[in-house]
């Protein structure tokens, strides 16, 4: 049993200077995660023994975003092999695998990762993942012979011949965990990057007579953040899956390359989403909802049948009841919408609830804010507030009220009363015409100077 373990060390001490960023590389977010995560979270599903991430001295940032995962720190990038050096006290003394992994390589599959540590446990000391990248580019070479794989070349240090290998090494590899201490002290840097390389254990472990083996990982799974370029590039092929994934669970989508998710968002069935519609963090949405074009989530609940946009936008702590109505430029921010009730046109609903089945008219506002403190705006069931209605928080508006339209409404409102504040209405009969002419002639005394 306790040769079956596996312990994950994962390689994130570059600075990524070519992402040209003060964030450190690994993260910088896809699907709105940090690109570590979402290895973790890959790592994690393994049910490893323990995962220990290797950062660079100032990464406090990185330790914050992978708790409760370990981190160690290597205090100068001297390679991968010193990198996983770093580490080394985390794992002495245990027996089973260690699986290396690089924290800006965040696609990688788990099928992948458990085909690797099978053929480890199966009776090879190591497993490294190859691919045939369509370019080869810098990568390290890996030479293989009928025993398996022979030896790791890095590309600086490759004959023509090697580089003329197609088959590239990805960085990750699964490790016997007692022969990697023991390889670990034999490292050295004496090649063309002055580095320790973590690749030259394959060559100890051939000389030692054990068996080493290579898994073949697809070019998408492999993909690496090293630029601003690659990083949109993995954006793509992460929302690729995601829509994928939504269009096999039940979801209709109109045009599918234009919908955003994150990766966290929740999705029922039965949903319809038309274009442009953008999901950032922390969205959940029931089944048979429609939400047309143009809409931005960000923290909202869709409770069932409910039906959103154009152009709506929910904030974080909006709630959509059930069978709802949200229209277009309707912005909603941390309010409970209750069920069946409508907010259909052109309105500001902020830290307010709105009733069941209440309707809430064209351009209405809640003034929830007054420069210092946020202010509640309480509306109850069966209400009616008329158009271009301005409630200014804390306000409470109980069941089957009516404001009228026009109205600026400060002091509350009792159940089933009608509440107009707005100046009353004159008529001056004539007094358009009079306006006309007296207009004109002004106009034609001036013209006539000039
Ligand atoms: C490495 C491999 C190469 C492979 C390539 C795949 C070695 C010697 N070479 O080369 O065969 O084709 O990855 O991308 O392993 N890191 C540290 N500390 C260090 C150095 C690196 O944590 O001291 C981390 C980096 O943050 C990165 C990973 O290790 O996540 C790889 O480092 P990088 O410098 O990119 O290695 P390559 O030279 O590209
Ligand atoms: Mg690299």
């Amino acid at each position: 049993m306790s040769e079956n373990k596996v312990f994950a060390v994962i390689l994130a001490a570059g600075q990524g200077t070519r992402m040209k960023s003060s964030l450190p590389k690994v993260l910088h977010k896809i699907a709105g995660r940090p690109m570590v995560c979402h290895l973790l979270s890959t790592v994690d599903v393994l049910n490893v023994q323990k995962a220990v991430v290797v950062i660079g001295p100032g990464m406090e940032q990185v330790a914050d975003a992978v708790a409760p995962h370990h981190v160690v720190v290597q205090k100068k990038q001297q390679g991968t092999g010193d990198a996983v050096k770093a580490a080394r006290h985390e794992l002495t003394g245990q027996t089973g695998s260690v699986l290396v992994l690089y924290g800006d390589t965040p696609l990688i599959r788990r099928e992948t990762l458990e085909e690797m540590i099978r053929l480890r446990e199966s009776g090879n000391s190591v497993v490294v993942l190859g691919f045939e990248p369509d370019d080869p580019g810098r990568y390290g070479r890996l030479i293989v012979d009928e025993n398996g794989l022979q030896e790791i070349v890095e590309f600086k240090d490759a004959t023509e011949q090697q580089k003329a290998v197609r088959l590239c090494n990805s960085g990750v590899m699964c490790i016997d965990a007692e022969k990697l201490m023991g390889w670990l002290d034999q490292l050295s840097n004496d090649n063309a990057a002055g580095e320790y390389y973590l690749t030259d254990i394959v060559a100890f472990a051939r000389k030692e007579g054990c068996s080493v083996q290579v898994v073949t990982g697809t070019q998408e799974e492999l993909s690496g953040a090293n630029s601003r370029s690659d990083l949109a590039a993995i954006e793509k092929i992460v929302q690729k899956q995601l829509r994928q994934k939504f269009l096999d669970q039940g979801v209709t989508m109109t045009d599918p390359d234009t919908v955003y998710f994150s990766y966290d968002t929740v999705l029922g069935k039965d949903i319809t989403i038309e274009p442009s519609v953008v999901f950032e963090l922390g969205c959940y949405v029931e089944d048979h909802v429609e939400i047309k074009a143009f809409c931005h989530f960000e923290g909202a609940y869709i409770h069932a049948g409910a039906k959103v946009g154009p152009f709506a936008r929910l904030r974080p702590g909006a709630k959509i009841g059930a069978q709802c109505h949200i229209g277009d430029f309707v912005e909603i921010k941390n309010s409970t919408i209750e069920n069946g009730a409508k907010v259909n046109h052109l309105s500001y609903i902020g830290d307010a609830r709105i009733g069941e089945k209440t309707n809430i008219g064209a351009g209405t506002i809640t003034c929830n804010y007054d420069g210092f403190f946020k202010s509640k705006t309480d509306i109850g069931a069966g209400a009616f507030i008329g158009s271009d209605t301005v409630i200014v928080a804390p306000c409470t508006i109980e069941d089957g009220a009516m404001t009228a339209a026009g109205s600026v409404i400060t002091k509350n409102v009792p159940a089933n009363a009608l509440s107009v504040a707005r100046p009353k209405q004159m008529i001056l009969e004539q007094r358009a015409e009079k306006f006309r002419e007296q207009k004109k002639i002004l106009k034609e005394n001036l013209q006539n100077k000039g």
